[in-house]
């Protein structure tokens, strides 16, 4: 059971839920749930994707795509069937918070599926869930068989004259899985590798549908927009970023958890109020604002709304809502090597410049962190770094550069302090103890 955190400036629209027993279809009934789903059958498609593009919903799984009009993409007509697939792959480092939606409300889940189906036109969801969310199957498959039992999903769902399935899958436990059209591969039983893209999945995804694949915390937004109203939803959060989102605080924070904030809200308040600030009276060094994949900000950075331009302003990303906070004992360059060994072990190794560019950058880090680096080293990890940004096959690839240049740019000093065969200047500290070069 994962343990639950609150603050006073939380506004709990999607985890109003959260502790209340809500994974009882009963307990979820009488906590309205699946009103929503029952007043988008009456709305029809076109009513509730206008609902969602007024709610300024943007995708929760990292890249913030309008989340209504990726749905107003899919063709009304198709020869093939229409899926909906709900991205629980949730691997990210730092990113923790579809797993307390899984586990608190799994039929919000099912109920944004469903009015995700309802509104291109799609029969069939799939729910899939990362390889190590194996115990949170448990209680998804039992939502899922209790919705049927009550006739939300089936034939008639709800009584009326559409049928809609939903299944639940879970992979093998690879990052790559995530990105989604290695995760309809994986889904169809193939290895988990990207495909090319165009075609985009709205007009050919799974099995060769036109598919919407949305993150699990975008999907459990949804049945929350039809019950408070999309302009509601939208006033919550800024301009173009409607809503709320969890944030998910780690790392060297007093009260870490997944809080549930208006989109926009303060960076440095969100650590240093929500999160109770850094404990033991320590400095903070640099915080990843939205898991391993976005570039750390300073400390003079920080001063931000938390949302998706406000962020992209500042240099960084929004992503998935991870916000890693680091203190001053952190040795950068042992965070740069843990950065770049999850990647190197996370590449499908499809694409040259991922697959070997993640291996190099590793072993160099290794060796510059154990004070074998030289000068050049330094040059030469961010001119790698940089060539391969926008030149892999998928995201994976930038998402292993950027972070990287930021390192070498905001902490040059810390990498010249490890060279001429020094020890790392941080291996005093506990933190620096955990290495596993
Ligand atoms: C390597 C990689 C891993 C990803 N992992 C996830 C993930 O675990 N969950 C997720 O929702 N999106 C993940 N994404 C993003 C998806 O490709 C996709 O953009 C997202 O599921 C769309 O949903 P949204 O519009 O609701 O955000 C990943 C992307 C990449 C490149
Ligand atoms: S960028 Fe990396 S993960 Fe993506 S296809 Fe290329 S090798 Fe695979």
């Amino acid at each position: 059971m994962a343990y639950l955190v609150s603050h006073p400036d939380e506004v709990k629209v999607l985890s109003y839920r959260f502790g209340q027993g809500a994974t009882s279809i009963d307990k979820y009934l009488e906590l309205d749930g699946y009103k929503s789903a029952r007043k988008a059958i009456e709305m029809g498609p076109e009513a509730i994707i206008a609902e969602m593009k007024t709610s300024n919903l943007r995708g929760r799984g990292g890249a913030g795509f309008p989340t209504g009009l990726k749905w107003s993409f899919v063709p009304k007509q198709s020869a093939k069937p229409k899926y909906v697939l709900v991205n629980g792959d949730e691997s990210e480092p730092g990113t923790c918070k579809d797993r307390l939606i899984f586990e608190h409300d799994p039929h919000s889940v099912i109920e944004g599926v469903i009015i995700a189906g309802l509104a291109i036109g799609s029969k069939m969801g799939f729910i899939y869930l990362r390889g190590e969310y194996r115990y949170l199957l448990k209680i998804m498959e039992k939502a899922i068989e209790d919705a049927y039992a009550r006739g939300f999903l089936g034939k008639n769902i709800f009584g009326s004259n559409i049928d809609f399935d939903v299944v639940s899958h879970t992979g093998a436990g690879a990052y790559e899985v995530g990105e989604e059209s290695a995760l309809m591969e994986s889904l169809e039983g193939k290895r988990g590798i990207p495909r090319i893209r165009p075609p985009f999945p709205a007009v050919v995804g799974l099995y060769g549908g036109p598919t919407i694949i949305n993150n699990a915390e975008t999907l459990a937004s949804v049945p929350h927009i039809l019950r408070i109203g999309g302009a509601e939803y939208a006033k919550l959060g800024t301009e173009r970023n409607g809503g709320t989102r969890l944030f998910a605080l780690s790392g060297h924070v007093a009260k870490p958890g997944v809080y549930e904030l208006p989109m926009g809200y303060n960076l440095k308040k969100m650590i240093y109020e929500v999160g109770g600030g850094i404990p033991d009276g320590r400095a903070l060094k640099a915080v990843v604002p939205g898991g391993s994949s976005c570039p750390c900000l300073l400390p003079k950075e920080i001063d931000i709304g938390m949302d998706f331009d406000q962020v992209a302003k500042a240099g960084s990303m929004l992503g998935s809502g991870g916000v890693v906070i680091l203190n001053d004992t952190v040795c950068m360059v042992e965070f740069a090597l843990r950065t770049m060994k999850f990647y190197q072990h996370e590449s499908c190794g499809w694409c040259i410049p991922c697959r070997e560019g993640t291996d190099w950058l590793k072993k160099t880090l290794t060796r510059f962190h154990n004070g074998g680096g030289e000068a050049k080293d330094i040059g030469n990890m961010r001119y790698l770094a940089q060539n391969m940004l926008g030149r892999t096959f998928c995201p994976l690839g930038d998402a292993a550069a950027m972070p990287t240049i930021a390192f070498l740019d905001k902490f040059r000093q810390e990498f010249e302090d490890h060279l001429n065969g020094k020890p790392c200047p941080f291996a005093h500290q506990p933190e620096a103890a955990m290495v596993g070069a």
